[in-house]
């Protein structure tokens, strides 16, 4: 092992909400995560910096039409796609994000393109003109069960709070939250976050998804995080934000999780959230029914799918630091 080398730590989410429709549909979400940990985690390993593999799940999670990002992304009230997206690399600690963008594949990609830009956050016909001056080609991201979930939402007149958290054949009968998220630590010690999303779904025009905010995604030299859920909870918690400030000022990141978890459940908060620490921590945690998320801690494979109702938070502790 090369002296400065640290292990590659790796967590992935597809979104929480409520849980899916039985067995089959979970063995379906878990194949989907595991294949972008199975890509993204020999990047890491062949010394891939965190932002680069951060970019590259999230690509995969935004071509997946099951997740609500990219292609598959939910419809807003007026059948239109809009979609959110941030890139946070904890080594600069630098955000960059768009907001409501349409007519593209991979909101995560200006994302990564304003992470070099004076003006690092560009919502809607910012994020259009960006597209056309780098001469993007126009994409369509929807797909027919999204469209068809909005039909039927639409004969309802919207009274669902949230589309499905991902696109099931049946259509999901409960409200969910669909969100993509990508946490790394690289094997320099970097920590990066990236976050994606169609939004609520069923949104009002110009509604503005926590996934493109530090409430959603944030990072810095200690911690990185990425929420998924009720956009609107996940900003008044300030989650992602919360809970990587507590770990720089010293709390352990298992605490951070336990004691905003806690928080969170006492507001009657709907959400869910991954994340790593330098010590190479992985930490999941949900106040939802489920949180769709996968990891690679350098040994295994592991996922948070049987998890329903119950766990608030947990954490995987590295076996041993390295230095
Ligand atoms: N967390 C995704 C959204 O509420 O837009």
């Amino acid at each position: 092992m090369q002296m400065g080398w640290v292990q590659p730590k790796l967590i992935i989410h597809g979104g929480a909400g409520s849980a899916l429709k039985g067995q089959k549909g979970a063995d379906a979400v878990r194949r989907s995560l595991y294949a972008v940990i199975e890509e993204v985690y020999p990047l890491l390993q062949q010394g891939a910096d965190a932002k680069t593999a951060v970019i590259r799940g999230c690509q995969l999670l935004e071509d997946d039409p099951r997740f609500n990002a990219g292609t598959g992304s939910v419809l807003q009230s007026d059948g239109q796609i809009r979609m959110s997206a941030s890139l946070m690399d904890g080594d600069r600690q630098r955000f960059s994000g768009v907001i409501n963008a349409a007519r593209l594949k991979n909101p995560i990609e200006l994302a990564d393109f304003l992470q070099n830009s004076d003006d690092r956050v560009l919502s809607d016909i910012g994020a259009l003109e960006l597209l056309r001056e780098l001469q993007v080609p126009y994409y369509d991201p929807s797909t027919k069960l999204r469209l068809q979930e909005w039909m039927l939402e639409r004969e309802g007149n919207f009274d669902k709070a949230m589309a499905g958290v991902v696109a099931e054949q049946e259509l999901v009968s409960e409200a969910g939250r669909g969100t993509i998220g990508v946490v790394v630590l690289d094997s320099a010690g970097r920590l990066a976050a990236g976050t994606s999303t169609g939004g609520k779904g069923f949104e009002r025009i110009g509604r503005v998804s926590d996934s493109a905010m530090p409430a959603g995604n944030y990072a810095n030299r200690y911690a990185a995080v990425s929420c998924t859920g009720i956009g609107e909870h996940i900003i008044e918690e300030c989650l992602a934000a919360r809970i990587v400030i507590r770990v720089s000022d010293g709390m352990s990141l298992s605490t951070a999780f336990d004691k905003s978890f806690q928080e969170a459940q006492s507001r009657d908060r709907d959400f869910g959230a991954i994340g790593i620490d330098a010590n190479g921590s992985i930490a999941w945690g949900k106040t939802s029914q489920v949180l769709l998320a996968a990891y690679h801690d350098g040994e295994k494979i592991g996922d948070t799918l049987g998890m329903d109702l119950g766990c608030l938070t947990q954490v995987d502790i590295p076996a041993a630091k390295v230095n």
